[in-house]
């Protein structure tokens, strides 16, 4: 309580409900954000500071400003895995650079606690589920791939330069706060779920769906959906567990349940009351089989225990965040 921590990529999805769990808790999120993914209007619990981490020198006069701050939650990165594919130079600049960039700040001020937003992605294909964190990393993206080139950057400035730090490997993050003011608004939005509701309300033709002959029960992927409420949850818990002495963890943020692309379409249905139309289509490139989590870690090492992840409530909460904002268009 009453503390003040910089959140990079405040104004983004996972970012903007980091920044209300702070603020529920009396902290104070300072957001730095270009905005070229996020959403000024996303930035509604503290003060929006606009700075592209990828300008070094920028980076560096925006923490000395904020010097006083001890925690950083970096969650600043470009997701789209198609586009890592075909702009690989892009995404390490805006991810590795800029990660370096804030890491060499952080050096500058009393900053010494980071809480970095990894991905269940860094792991790459493996039939080993669910998911432990000591899982050989094989990343397949280019996206995977700078997730886990800023990871070991970290465990380097952890060893040399006594940087603590909680990496939390996020599965599908998903679902939207109670409150309807803030959820998922990607451009272009290529995530199941918002897709899936987009297709019910008729927003967009027949939806596909990619690969229905994977060596699953139904044919279809598998994922872990984990509701964005739940990750902004195993944020504050990181804070409480550098308290406790914590120095540094990776910890995967999952549910441990594995949930087709099917069901999610059946579970779209049942909440909306309304068809998903759909193609099955071919698999998608960099998509892996089946990821879910181990989530025996998170427990042990944070206390976390999802409370929001139901599936049925990740996606009435979905549901009402993407109506109020189509009534809003
Ligand atoms: N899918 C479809 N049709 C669509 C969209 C998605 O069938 O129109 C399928 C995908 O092929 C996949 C599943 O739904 O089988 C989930 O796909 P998402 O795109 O919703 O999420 P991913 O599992 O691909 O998530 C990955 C990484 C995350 C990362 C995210 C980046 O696992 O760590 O991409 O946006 F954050």
């Amino acid at each position: 309580a009453g503390r003040d921590f910089i959140v990079a990529g405040g104004a983004g999805y996972i970012g903007s409900h980091v920044c209300k769990s702070i603020a529920d808790l009396g902290g104070v999120p300072i957001t730095f954000d270009n905005l070229s993914a996020g959403h000024a209007h996303a930035v509604q619990w503290g003060p929006l500071v606009d700075v592209d981490l990828r300008d070094r020198e920028a980076t560096s006069q925006a923490f000395n400003h904020y010097e006083h701050v001890k925690t950083v939650i970096h969650l600043a990165s470009s997701i789209e895995v198609g586009t890592g594919e075909k702009e690989p130079a892009q995404f390490y600049d805006n991810n590795v650079s800029a990660a370096l960039n804030l890491l060499l700040a952080m050096n500058e001020t009393q900053a010494d606690r980071l809480i970095f937003s990894s991905t269940c992605a860094t792991y790459g294909e493996t039939q080993n589920m669910p998911l432990v964190e000591t899982e050989l990393q094989n990343p397949v993206s280019v996206y995977g791939k700078t997730k886990l080139a800023i990871e070991h950057m970290i465990q380097s400035f952890h060893k040399a330069y006594d940087l603590k730090y909680v990496t939390l490997r996020y599965f599908n993050a998903s679902g939207a706060d109670e409150s309807g003011l803030i959820g998922e608004e990607h451009n272009p939005e290529t995530h199941l779920i918002p897709i899936a509701l987009e297709a019910a309300a008729g927003r967009r033709p027949k939806m596909k769906i990619f690969g229905t002959n994977y060596q699953t029960p139904d044919g279809t992927c598998l994922r872990d959906y984990i509701h964005v409420n739940d990750i902004a949850e195993a944020h504050i818990l990181s804070e409480f567990a550098f308290d406790k002495g914590l120095t540094h963890a990776e910890v995967n943020i999952g549910t441990g349940r594995p949930i087709s692309n099917l069901e999610i379409l059946k579970t779209v249905e049942a909440v909306t009351g309304l068809a998903v139309p759909f193609d099955a289509a071919p698999p998608r490139a960099g998509d892996v089989t089946k990821l879910y989590a181990d989530s025996g870690r998170a427990k042990a090492v944070l206390g976390f225990t999802p409370s929001h992840s139901d599936i049925t409530n990740i996606i009435k909460t979905a549901w009402r965040f993407h109506s109020q904002k189509w009534n809003h268009d």
